[in-house]
């Protein structure tokens, strides 16, 4: 198979492969955090988030979402159709942390009344901005772009939060992209993991996600090893049921 590299990024390296609509995206074990600064790496940490990946979109498109996903290779890489990704991070929150916390002025942990959106530019330079339609007129997305977002973040939100919530977990809250195929159909892309979500345990409310690294919490590789645990042991055992 001819591989060529066509991008390197911080927690992955992405390549062609023989067929020009696919992509073969290996993850690493490498992450960073606030746009670069911070920067760590830890066993297994690869190898989650692609299996969490495929797992999710696989369950994903059995509830009609559509998505970029192929199919898993090996334990650090899975193949997905190669899409056009839109200037735009979709992030939905159930519950206030992180930036959302600090923009209501919110406690950490306050339950949300109703899921919340925000649609964010996607530019490291800027420091991925959340924007308002206007601005993103302005930069060339469409209100239809737009709403597709919008309404995707919804929908994968009401399929996953009861997903985790079967498995112990809180969804907290995640960030998604959106991209479109050669055909021009919208449809998810990039990762689902513990990288781009807030993972809390139900009982004890332990953080297991990357904030463990964001806030040097330590047990980071433990952390994601039990959401793996979590995702994948469940979703087999349902397989067999
Ligand atoms: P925030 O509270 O820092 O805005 O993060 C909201 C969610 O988005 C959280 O689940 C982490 C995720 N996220 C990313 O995936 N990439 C990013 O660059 C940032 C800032 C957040
Ligand atoms: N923006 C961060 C980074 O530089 C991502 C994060 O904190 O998750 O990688």
């Amino acid at each position: 198979m001819s591989e060529t590299l066509l991008y390197e990024g911080k927690a992955k390296k992405v390549f062609t492969t023989d067929d020009g609509n696919v992509l073969l995206h290996r993850y690493k074990d490498d992450a960073t955090a606030f746009d670069g600064q911070k920067r760590g790496s830890w066993k297994d940490k690869g190898k989650t988030n692609a299996t969490m990946s495929a797992a999710i979109f696989a369950y994903l498109e059995t509830h009609g979402v559509p998505t970029h996903f192929v199919e898993q290779v090996d334990d650090t890489s899975i193949k997905t159709k190669r899409l056009e990704m839109l200037p735009v991070e979709v992030i939905a929150r159930n519950v206030a942390a992180g930036s959302l916390a600090k923009r209501l002025g919110y406690e950490e942990g306050t339950q949300l009344k109703a899921p919340i959106i925000e649609l964010c530019y996607k530019d490291d330079d800027l420091g991925d901005p959340m924007l308002n339609w206007y601005h993103f007129r302005e930069l060339g997305v469409s209100d239809e772009d737009l709403e597709f977002c919008e309404e995707l973040g919804l929908k994968v939100n009401g399929i996953l939060a009861p997903f985790f919530d079967e498995r112990g977990i809180i969804l907290v809250d995640f960030k998604i992209e959106v991209g479109r195929d050669e055909n021009g159909n919208l449809m998810l892309g990039d990762e689902i993991s513990p990288d781009t979500c807030r993972f809390w345990d139900k009982e004890t409310g332990e953080k297991l996600d990357k904030d463990r690294f964001r806030r040097d919490m330590g047990g980071v590789e433990e952390a994601y090893a039990e959401m793996l645990r979590r995702v994948t042991e469940i979703t087999q055992r349902g397989a067999v049921d």
